[in-house]
Parts: C-alpha cells; sequence; structure tokens
C-alpha cells in the first residue's frame, strides 16, 4: 500500500513537474519569438548591403535617362561615365549628391546604400576591379 501510494505521488509529482516545464516552455517559447521579432525590425530597417543588381535597378530608375544603360549616350553633354577615374570615389559621391551644372543634385533622392550600389554597378560595367 505504502509503495502504491508513493508511486501515485510520484506520478503526481511528475505530472506537476511536467506541467511546470511544459508552462514553463511555453513561457519561454513566446519570450524569443517576441524579442526575435523587436531584433529583427531594426534589422528590416537597415539599409541593404550595396550590390551591382541594387545599382542596376537604381542606375535605370534615375540615370539611365540622361547616361544611357551603358554609362554613355549620343550627346558629349551628358558626361560619359565610361572615363569616370575608378580612383575617385569621393567625386563620385560629391558630384551625384550636389549635382554639376545641367546635372540634378540626388542628395534625398537617390539613398546613400543606392548610391554605394550604382558605383558598384557602374564598376562593373566598366570592368574595374572590385577594389578599385
Ligand atoms: C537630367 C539628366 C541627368 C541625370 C538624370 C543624371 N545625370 Fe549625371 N550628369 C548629367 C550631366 C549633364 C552631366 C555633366 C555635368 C557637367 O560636367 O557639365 C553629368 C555628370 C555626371 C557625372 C560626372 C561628374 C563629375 O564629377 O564630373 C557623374 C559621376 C554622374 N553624372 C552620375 C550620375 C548618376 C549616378 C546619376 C543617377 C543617380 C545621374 N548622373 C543622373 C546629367 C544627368
Amino acid at each position: 500500500m505504502r509503495g502504491r501510494r508513493s508511486i501515485v505521488t510520484l506520478l503526481a509529482a511528475l505530472g506537476l513537474a511536467a506541467a511546470g516545464v511544459a508552462g514553463a516552455q511555453a513561457v519561454d517559447g513566446g519570450a524569443p519569438a517576441g524579442s526575435a521579432a523587436s531584433a529583427a525590425a531594426p534589422a528590416a530597417a537597415a539599409a541593404p548591403a550595396p550590390s551591382v543588381a541594387a545599382g542596376r535597378r537604381a542606375y535605370t530608375s534615375y540615370c539611365v535617362r540622361c547616361h544611357g544603360i551603358n554609362l554613355v549616350v549620343g550627346s558629349s553633354a551628358f558626361y560619359d561615365l565610361r572615363s569616370f577615374p575608378a580612383t575617385d570615389k569621393a567625386r563620385f559621391l560629391h558630384s551625384v549628391n550636389k549635382g554639376v551644372r545641367a546635372m540634378p543634385a540626388w542628395e534625398g533622392i537617390v539613398k546613400p546604400d543606392e548610391l554605394e550600389s550604382i558605383w558598384l554597378y557602374i564598376g562593373s560595367v566598366n570592368g574595374w576591379p572590385p577594389d578599385a
């Protein structure tokens, strides 16, 4: 009798323990999901990594109508981007952001990460080495 009762007690205790573990898991399972969602939010809001593909898209949206998809158009009034120096990224960023004579300023329209991507795209069309 004594032995049976202790088994029942033991089973009951195990049941409670299991319920406790399950409850703890539910709580634990909920917390990381919530924190993962809030941790993912800033990551999603952060700028995507610059890429040639993104640069091609941005270039096609903003630049192609004056500079042509192959970086050159028939008119010499539009700077031939094939001749832009690979080593002068600072000038590129400044010229595009602030504008140069007939070229409008793009600051506030083309996002910084898009401009980085456009730089990569121009480099890829021109065959610049990756670390030029
Ligand atoms: C409305 C037409 C137009 C658009 C759109 C345009 N450009 Fe230009 N861009 C020009 C003209 C015109 C020049 C030549 C300016 C000059 O030197 O007189 C120029 C010059 C440049 C230069 C050379 C600047 C320098 O330092 O000599 C770069 C680089 C350039 N554009 C990049 C871009 C990029 C990148 C975009 C897209 C975000 C773009 N352009 C969109 C018209 C345009």
